[in-house]
């Protein structure tokens, strides 16, 4: 049933970037995420789940025919992190929206073409969901409802970037992050260290090159990535653990690694300082934030995160409004086509049965039915009935499927 599809998200909209923190599930490596997951589908009897965590928002979609109370959401959000300060739980309904449906669906095209986004036609969040897809069908969290929802909701996607300038003059996080770094003021030959070396900071390393900085350590839990994203800045590579022995110092720390906890702590940060004095640039794109509070309270940092960059953002969205408003035309096309996939896909779900049952006619008829008189046919015979046999079973196969579709084209 459609209504079984339900989405619990944190976004942007509802609250500020660095409490979505607090709703994402830590875990320090995929293995550990998985089985996190796994036990959170397990033991809130999730059919299907898909987990969706990006810059501006925490997503879990799922299929359960369960209805999602006000109580369900806090067990869920309590399974999800244990140590959920008092204070978000007691304003749960104020910051997690549960949509169900064809709400859920409707969310779930909004965030793939990018309209709900905190930088409007960020096309990232495409790239994020297809890995977010791909990880939870491979662990077998998502299936075949899910997919359905998820293809329909790329295609639409897709559609809006083609068919809309929404895409136009691409703006990301990314790229207001790089703009507040250059009105910093930043020396070309400033000393930077990058940690981390996923898609966030490729993309911050393009601009990096763009404006000719040249003074880059690239740090790396996975050397190798170090390695390629320096060679592409003209820089050094080194191990994510040996930053807390690096002696160089530094004047702008950009930090973004998928870690769900502070990488830089105020120790670490204090014995990269090597006692320098002056005012630093800090870029924290991660969600969780990679850079510890305790270091931006207590230190001097021009201090570039996500949620300064939402004034940047606002400015973007004045800017796409038409066309988001044509987006929106385009996603309800795609929205409206769906309950007629769902039904065929319930009904291919239906169908995969007839194979066998018509394999189990055709067994039947040969083998007790008509047993006696088989047995009486001459070599030839026998071979010709059972080749029409299995030409009228594969013909039947495909009879009821066609059949079917048409009913549910009919009826629409
Ligand atoms: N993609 C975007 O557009 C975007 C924009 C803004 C912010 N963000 C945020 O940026 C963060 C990273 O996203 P991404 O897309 O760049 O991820 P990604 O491509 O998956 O890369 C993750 C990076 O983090 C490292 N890493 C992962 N877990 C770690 C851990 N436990 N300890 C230390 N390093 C770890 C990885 O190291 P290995 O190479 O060793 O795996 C890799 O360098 C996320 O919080 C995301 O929400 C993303």
């Amino acid at each position: 049933m459609l209504a079984n599809y339900k989405i619990l998200t944190v976004t942007h909209k509802h609250t500020q970037l660095k409490e979505i923190g607090d709703f994402v599930i830590k875990a320090a490596d995929s293995r550990a995420l998985k089985a996190r997951l796994e036990a959170l589908k397990a033991g809130f009897q999730l059919d299907e789940l898909l987990y969706l965590p990006t810059c501006n928002r925490v997503m879990y979609f799922f299929t359960t025919a369960q209805p999602i109370t006000s109580q369900f959401i806090s067990r869920f959000f309590q399974s999800v992190n244990p140590e959920l300060p008092t204070a978000a739980l007691s304003q749960i309904e104020d910051v997690v929206q549960c949509l169900e449906g064809e709400a859920a669906l409707e969310h779930l095209l909004d965030v793939s073409a990018s309209i709900d986004s905190l930088v409007i036609g960020e096309r990232q969040i495409l790239r994020q969901l297809r890995e977010a897809f791909d990880q939870c069908w491979e662990w077998g969290l998502a299936g075949n409802f899910i997919r359905l929802a998820y293809q329909q909701a790329v295609v639409a996607a897709k559609a809006v970037y083609s068919n809309t300038r929404i895409g136009e003059k691409q703006i990301s996080v990314v790229s207001l992050a790089v703009q507040k770094l250059l009105n910093a003021g930043l020396n070309k030959n400033a000393r930077i260290l990058m940690v981390g070396a996923g898609q966030t900071n490729q993309l911050v390393a393009k601009f990096l090159v763009k404006h000719a900085f040249d003074d880059i350590v690239v740090f790396n839990r996975t050397l190798g990535k170090a390695e390629q994203l320096a060679a592409l800045l003209g820089g050094k590579a080194q191990p994510l653990d040996a930053l807390p022995a690096y002696t160089s110092g530094f004047d702008c720390l950009i930090v973004c690694t998928g870690a769900t906890n502070a990488v830089i702590t105020p120790e670490l940060y204090a014995s990269l300082l090597q006692g320098e004095k002056g005012r630093k640039v800090a870029i924290d794109l991660a969600v969780p934030r990679n850079i510890s509070e305790a270091v931006v309270e207590n230190n001097d940092i021009n201090y570039i995160e996500i949620e300064g960059l939402r004034h940047l953002a606002e400015a973007n969205l004045a800017f796409r409004e038409q066309e988001v408003e044509e987006a929106r035309m385009i996603l309800k096309e795609y929205l409206q086509e769906f309950p007629t996939l769902f039904k065929q896909r319930q009904l291919e779900i239906a169908m995969r049965r007839v194979p066998t049952e018509i394999k189990a006619v055709r067994h039947k008829a040969v083998n007790e039915v008509f047993r006696k008189e088989v047995e009486m046919l001459d070599g030839q015979t026998r071979e010709l009935m059972e080749r029409m046999l299995a030409y009228m079973e594969k013909k039947c196969i495909g009879i009821p499927m066609k059949v079917a579709r048409e009913a549910v084209m009919a009826r629409e």
